[in-house]
């Protein structure tokens, strides 16, 4: 049988296949859907240090080929997640990846990483700093800074000796510089890309379909950005690629692996198929078997151009 573990520094995974931060819970929601055994990975929502309620309502709707979303970071807060939703994640012994956020001030990251840093259960801490729904709209994010970028993850490589893994935003005119302040800054990976900036208003009322007017776009809409934005950051980094964004079958994920993307990463699609992520597993094995092939490695960076 062909070979489809794949490693992220030194985090050894059985499969290539995660779910996407935000779109999957706290992996209990999806347990009637799958066995969640089987997912390569889990990332889990963002979490901050102190509990957030998110944005007002309403927080999605759908655009064309995908949705908006403003959620916000709604999280219970970094002493919950670990008390109440950490332990049954636990018990599913599939790698976990804790996905964190600051809210006021990037020195949070650091506290949260030192924080992770003591859980065993935890196998790598993914540093959110491309939530297009949490700053003010003048505010820039981190990862529109290249400086900012390789600042906080220097801090937080300080602070935390597990794998780390930083989740680049599209919103951005170079991407290839943010992935490389990220490579130089210590991070093992980077998970790309985050929700593009995008806005739709219903025009019988005149206002914007989310309430906080600015939102995120995912899903099938972003896919040829995303592959884009991997295949640029795979031909100048070294560090492996986690590939997401409008993943909603085998093909379209296999487009990431021959992009340069060591794993992918299912988020939207998880709210209209729940298996899906498990049904992608399956096809990947059945495409890496008809062409003969001895593993996933074979596929990465494998584009003709
Ligand atoms: C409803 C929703 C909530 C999300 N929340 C988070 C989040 O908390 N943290 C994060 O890093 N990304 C979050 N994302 C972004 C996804 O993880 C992913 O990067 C993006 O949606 C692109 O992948 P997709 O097109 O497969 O959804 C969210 C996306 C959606 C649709």
């Amino acid at each position: 049988m062909a070979d489809l573990s794949v490693n992220i520094g030194r985090l050894k995974l059985k499969n290539p296949v995660m779910v996407a931060s935000g779109t999957f819970g706290y992996a209990a929601e999806f347990a009637d859907f799958i066995d969640l055994k089987k997912l390569g990975a889990i990332v889990t929502k963002t979490i901050t240090l102190t509990p957030r309620k998110g944005n007002p309502m309403p927080r999605t709707c759908e655009a064309p080929a995908g949705m908006l979303n403003s959620i916000g970071l709604e999280n219970p807060g970094l002493e919950v997640f670990i008390k109440d939703k950490l332990p049954y994640l636990n018990k599913l012994g599939v790698p976990l990846i804790i996905s964190i956020a600051s809210e006021k001030d990037i020195r949070e990251f650091a506290i949260l990483a030192k924080r992770l840093d003591k859980v065993r259960a935890i196998s790598a801490i993914e540093l959110n700093i491309s939530c297009p729904n949490i700053h003010g709209r003048s505010a820039k994010l981190v990862a529109q800074d290249p400086v900012a970028t390789y600042e906080v993850i220097k801090s937080v490589r300080k602070a935390t000796s597990k794998v780390l893994i930083t989740k680049l935003s599209p919103n951005v005119t170079d991407i290839i510089q943010i992935a490389l302040a990220a490579q130089s800054a210590g991070s093992d990976a980077v998970a790309l890309i985050n929700t593009l900036t995008g806005m739709s208003i219903d025009v019988a009322s005149c206002r914007p379909k989310i309430a906080a007017g600015i939102a995120g776009l995912s899903g099938p809409a972003i896919r040829p950005v995303a592959v884009r934005c991997c295949w640029e950051v795979y031909q100048k980094i070294k560090i492996p690629i986690i590939g997401m964004g409008g993943i909603i079958d085998t093909l379209s994920a296999l487009e990431f692996f021959l992009a340069g993307a060591t794993c992918v990463s299912v988020g939207t699609a998880n709210f209209i198929n729940p298996k899906v992520s498990i049904e992608i597993i399956e096809g990947i094995k059945k495409y890496l078997a008809g062409n003969k092939l001895s593993g996933i490695k074979e596929v990465i960076g494998s584009v003709k151009i």
